[in-house]
């Protein structure tokens, strides 16, 4: 066959990747040599011993035994599907983001996902569902790692093992397998009650989504924006899907898992298929980049607030359409590696202490799931720009670099020829004035109400939602072993609303505490409840 075509970086491109993995007519081991028999093992005679000559049967089961790797530590079932992102240009005033100008189109890969179930767990669990975009834009990766729901559990990156822990299936029996009903969980978000806002939210008919096609997503942290003057401006980044927000109720969703596990992938896959492509605006909520980083009295740095749509309006940026199903799950679903990590120019992060540690653990997990630092050649996370990096060698490199060495500065062989420079399209920090202050390990005073939130989020739903939202409570708590724990979460129901605690402590055949905090003061936000919104 023809040479393969190669990337600067030395690696085989398009139509090339894929001959190189599959070409010719005829069966051949790895290293290309034809086989003649591949259903039975060399031995001695038809009844004999099997040969350890054998190097087909070697190298066939040897393959076949590391077929697998570690499925994600979070958000390891998943679906996910190519498209198109179409830029209106109305962010082009607040970012020098070339995919926002006006009229670009951009490639984008999704990836749709429960957070706490294994990879072989059922679809239509109560849980948060991960909505993550791989933008390939002319000027590198820019991935936007969002939820289906606008606020998280924790403030701080030092508590993800913790709630993780508490969310998944207990050490010693592995269940439950994936949905919340369990003590550790509401041991956890009963004593930690920042954690209050993100679980009313799954508690709602968020948790138990109609379909991907059918969800919001949502940047969740407070992003910061810079145009080509060097202006900033706060945002939040949300996703509001053509199709309008649906979900399922309870009932349906318990018979859909038992009859149907694969029902979001499947209702994905087959709506593309069948050209019924989804779509979703991309919008902003912009906020002034002040220096106490605050809009309207709300903490921006808070990842467990949000701000009411009707204070600052989502403003449309641009349309994404999901058009192509996935050739190859495992090369493209599976291998996909998403960072909040991958910005471009003009999109900045902000000191949220939960984003902080993100920054962190997206790549570092990867290095582990992946099988060492060289996944970002994989096809599904190649950028779809110019790569020149001084990073070399390692497992499972696949490219072949040219020159001396990758260091600078360097006279020598032309070798390192390509310069940095802090031109527009450079990646370059934005010098925020950073406040002066004690080494500490503490919250802000600011982080400290974990209750008018959740209180306006009640008061937002429509008597509908607020049933559902009291059976799903009374459910959940019913199978909790620890009367304790059904106490200590009464009262953090009766923190947010009596009435609430009160008809959840019904179902419970117990007693509804007295709250322990005022209630709340705050209007409700229309835009939260999926029937009034
Ligand atoms: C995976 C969202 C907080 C660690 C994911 C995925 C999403 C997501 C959508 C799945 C990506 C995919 O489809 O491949 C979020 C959101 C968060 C949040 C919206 C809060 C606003 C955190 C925090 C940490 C964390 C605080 C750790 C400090 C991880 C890890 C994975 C993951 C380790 C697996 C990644 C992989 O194996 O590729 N997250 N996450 N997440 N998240 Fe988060």
């Amino acid at each position: 066959s023809a040479p393969a075509t190669v990337s600067p970086t030395g690696q085989p491109t398009g139509a090339d990747q894929a001959r190189m993995a599959q070409s010719g007519s005829h069966l051949t081991n790895a290293q290309g040599t034809r086989l003649y028999d591949t259903d039975h093992s060399l031995k001695a005679g038809p009844r004999g011993p099997v040969l350890l000559q054998d190097h087909h049967l070697r190298e066939k089961i040897m393959h076949f035994d590391h077929e697998r790797i570690p499925e994600r530590v979070v958000h390891a079932r998943g679906a996910g599907a190519h498209g198109v992102f179409q830029s209106y240009g109305t962010a082009s005033a607040v970012t020098k983001a070339g995919f926002l100008a006006p009229d670009v189109e951009t490639p984008v890969f999704v990836r749709f996902s429960t957070v706490v179930g294994s990879r072989g767990s059922a679809d239509t669990v109560r849980d948060t569902r991960g909505f993550a975009t791989k933008f390939y834009t002319s000027e590198g990766v820019f991935d936007l790692v969002g939820n289906n729901i606008p606020v998280f559990f924790i403030q701080d990156a030092i508590k993800f093992p913790d709630v993780v822990h508490a969310a998944k299936p207990h050490p010693d029996r592995e269940i439950p397998q994936a949905q919340s009903a369990h003590d550790t969980f509401w041991d956890f978000v009963s004593l930690h009650t920042e954690a209050t806002h993100h679980t009313l939210f799954f508690m709602g008919d968020r948790g138990i989504p109609r379909s991907y096609r059918m969800m919001e997503g949502f940047g969740v942290h407070t992003f910061r924006l810079v145009n080509a003057e060097g202006g900033t401006t706060l945002v939040k980044f949300h996703w509001k899907p053509k199709l309008g927000v649906h979900s399922l109720v309870w009932d349906e969703a318990q018979l859909i898992n038992g009859n149907d596990p694969d029902f979001h992938r499947r209702d994905l896959a087959d709506a593309i298929e069948a050209g019924a492509y989804p779509q979703w605006e991309l919008g902003i909520q912009t906020f002034p980049d002040t220096p106490d980083q605050t809009f309207e009295g709300i903490d921006l740095l808070d990842p467990t607030n949000i701000v009411p749509e009707e204070l600052a309006p989502v403003q449309p940026i641009g349309l994404m359409t999901l058009n192509r199903n996935p050739s190859n799950f495992f090369a493209e679903t599976e291998q996909v590696a998403f960072h909040v990590g991958h910005l471009v120019p003009g999109i900045d992060v902000t000191d949220d202490p939960l984003l902080a540690g993100r920054l962190f653990s997206y790549l570092d997990t990867q290095i582990t799931r992946l099988g060492g630092p060289n996944f970002p050649q994989l096809p599904i996370n190649r950028p779809h720009a110019p790569v020149n990096d001084m990073l070399r060698d390692g497992m499972h490199q696949t490219a072949v670099h040219r020159g001396v060495a990758p260091y600078k500065p360097n006279s020598l062989d032309g070798g390192c020829p390509f310069t940095a420079g802090a031109d527009m399209s450079a990646y370059i920090e934005t010098p925020v004035t950073v406040p002066e202050g004690r080494k500490v390990r503490e919250a802000p005073e600011s982080f400290a109400d974990h209750f008018s939130q959740p209180r306006r989020f009640w008061l937002s739903m429509s008597p509908v939602e607020r049933e559902h939202i009291i059976g799903a409570y009374t459910f959940e708590l019913g199978k909790c072993y620890e009367e304790a724990i059904r106490e200590r979460t009464l009262q953090v129901l009766a923190n947010i609303d009596p009435e609430l605690c009160s008809r959840v402590a019904e179902g419970l055949g117990m007693t509804a505490p007295e709250p322990t905090v005022p209630l709340a003061d705050v209007e409700p936000s229309p835009a939260l409840s999926q029937i009034g919104g």
